[in-house]
């Protein structure tokens, strides 16, 4: 397998993508809802051909998995690509949205990129090698007091409304604070770059998830385990945290409780 030139490949085309999202964003958006608070517009689209394409490309018998075209190909080497994480933000005009992009083979996750054009930030991550914010090595958090974390708490309507504003509520009395900016992706590359604590979200999809986690591992931080079971097509809860706030955050959101396969992977 060789990881440098998808590397090379996968930052070459998160960038692009970054560039026309960009460009794109600043054109109204044709907007249309896939479900309840669930957008997609015609740049979604755009975007995952641009990227699915170049990669294709270069890596004929690569595995592709997008989260608006679905899966393309089969094997052990697979991309997994959000094309526009962020779409409600994205949608209405708001600069908070990024591409996703991570490769996985067999099974465990090689590389990740993300990129936030309207900020001109580039995240990448590749295992075993770190994590990077526009070449800056990322290092989460050195917090290790509940009371002083900022965690960023993931909302979807595939979860009830109860269970999110239960998980709010812990959150809050165990004494942190918690926001929600709409882009899960986002979200963990802010936790890898030591912005926020930490992370969590009662169900995900993997193409939200992938490259935002490997950041968080690379930066020195805790995720649940995430791939367990059929996570890749179906998504599964997450929790990624400063390791200072891995016992507390584990017991406040009950995400990550029997993670022992994940552990004894990267050990
Ligand atoms: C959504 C965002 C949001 C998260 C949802 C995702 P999309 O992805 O990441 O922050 O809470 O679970 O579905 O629709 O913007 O690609």
């Amino acid at each position: 397998m060789n990881l440098d030139a998808r590397e090379e490949a996968l930052v070459a085309v998160a960038r692009e993508a970054g560039d026309l999202a960009k460009r794109l964003f600043s054109n109204p958006p044709e907007v249309k809802l896939k479900g309840r608070q669930d957008y997609i517009t015609a740049a979604d689209g755009e975007l995952e051909r641009l990227i699915i394409g170049r990669l294709k490309e270069r890596f004929p018998g690569d595995a592709f998995l997008g989260e608006e075209g679905g899966a393309q190909g089969k094997g052990d080497a697979i991309w997994v690509i959000d094309p526009i994480d962020g779409t409600a933000n994205f949608a209405h005009r708001m600069p908070h949205f990024c591409v996703s992009i991570a490769f996985m083979s067999e099974g465990e996750l090689g590389l990740g990129a993300i990129a936030a054009p309207m900020y001109g930030e580039l995240y990448r991550a590749r295992a075993g090698r770190g994590a990077f914010l526009n070449d800056r090595p990322m290092k989460v958090a050195g917090v290790t007091d509940i009371k002083q974390a900022i965690v960023e708490l993931g909302w979807s309507a595939r979860r009830t409304v109860r269970a999110y504003t239960s998980l709010v509520e812990r959150v809050l009395d165990a004494g942190a604070v918690f926001m929600r900016a709409g882009s899960g992706a986002l979200g963990l590359a802010y936790v890898a770059a030591g912005r926020t604590h930490g992370y969590c979200e009662l169900h995900i999809n993997s193409w939200d998830t992938l490259a935002g986690l490997l950041m968080v591992r690379e930066a020195g931080g805790w995720t649940n385990d995430f791939l367990d079971g059929a996570a890749l097509e179906q998504g599964n809860p997450v929790l990624a945290c400063a390791p200072g706030l891995k016992e507390a955050l584990v017991a406040i959101t009950g995400v990550g409780q029997a993670n022992e396969k994940l552990e004894r992977r990267m050990s």
